[in-house]
């Protein structure tokens, strides 16, 4: 009945304001912060690739459990992805209420950021343009990753980019992940005054240089990615689909062979 009474008034029969948009304030939060640092680890995981194949095979195969198990598992890997997206899931829906719903609102939105210039006002735009980009292409390359785990490694991921031409989709998942994610742990940062410390404004100012300073960090390590994974590709290209086969092993086989 109270619940009837507040879906009517606005507010508890006691004249109070229901405390459930302060939680999912939380839940947002939250979640951000796990999507934020689970991509600061996902980044140097993906980008192994820079220091050697044999080294992202090894990391691959370590996420499907290869120190427990003789065969690799890669529902192991898919398992983690399904855990992910569902934070995923959670963190955007909750994301979506903060948009402007209507050219009404959007309207006074661009006018009050116009008038305002103030780079945390702008930022938000930024931020809620680039989660509205990822609702698409988060969920295409979760879901990807989720079905085609066993494809994953030195091959199977630089063949996904050249051969299968996903190289354009990674170049605007990586802007919009980067861009979110910095302007994402900075507001958390400035929302529950995380480091503000005695100077507020000086703090902030840090803060900002430091979101910053991760950004363009993040964003040079995923275009160097991005770009080691092409060349092999395309290096690879009259072989795609071919697993990858760790320099141990055809050193081993080359040995057996001309031995034999
Ligand atoms: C457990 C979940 C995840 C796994 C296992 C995973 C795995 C991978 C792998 C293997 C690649 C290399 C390319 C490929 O094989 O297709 C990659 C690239 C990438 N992933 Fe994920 N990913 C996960 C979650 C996410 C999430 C949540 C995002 C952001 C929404 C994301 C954004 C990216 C970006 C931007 C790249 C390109 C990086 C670059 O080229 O520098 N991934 N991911």
């Amino acid at each position: 009945m109270s619940d009837l009474l507040e879906g009517f008034l606005g507010t508890s029969v006691e004249g109070k304001k229901s405390r459930v948009p302060a939680k999912l304030d939380y839940v947002q939060s939250a979640t951000g912060l796990f999507l934020g640092l689970f991509m600061w680890g996902h980044m140097f995981f993906v980008s192994t690739i820079l220091i050697s194949k044999d080294f992202m095979y090894t990391i691959t195969k370590m996420f499907e459990g290869s120190m427990f198990f003789s065969e690799p598992k890669p529902w192991i890997v898919s398992a983690i992805v399904l855990f992910v997206f569902a934070i995923f899931i959670v963190h955007a829906m909750l994301g979506m209420r903060k948009l402007p719903n209507n050219f009404r609102q959007y309207q006074a939105y661009k006018t009050h950021m116009g008038m305002m210039k103030h780079d945390d006002t702008t930022m938000w735009f930024t931020q809620a343009f680039t989660g509205f980009a990822m609702f698409f292409l988060g969920s295409a390359h979760l879901f990807t990753m989720a079905v085609k785990a066993d494809e994953i490694g030195p091959y199977g991921s630089a063949d996904r980019m050249y051969s299968d031409f996903m190289w354009p989709f990674y170049l605007l998942l990586l802007l919009a992940v980067e861009f979110h994610g910095g302007i994402g742990l900075y507001r958390l940062c400035v929302k529950w005054g995380w480091f503000e410390g005695e100077h507020a404004k000086e703090s902030r100012k840090n803060l900002k240089k430091a979101k910053w300073a991760i950004t363009v960090f993040f964003l040079a390590l995923g275009l160097l990615t991005l770009a080691a994974y092409v060349k092999i590709g395309y290096e690879h290209r009259d072989n795609a689909g071919e697993a990858y086969k760790p320099t141990a092993q055809v050193e081993a086989r080359y040995d057996v062979k001309v031995r034999a």
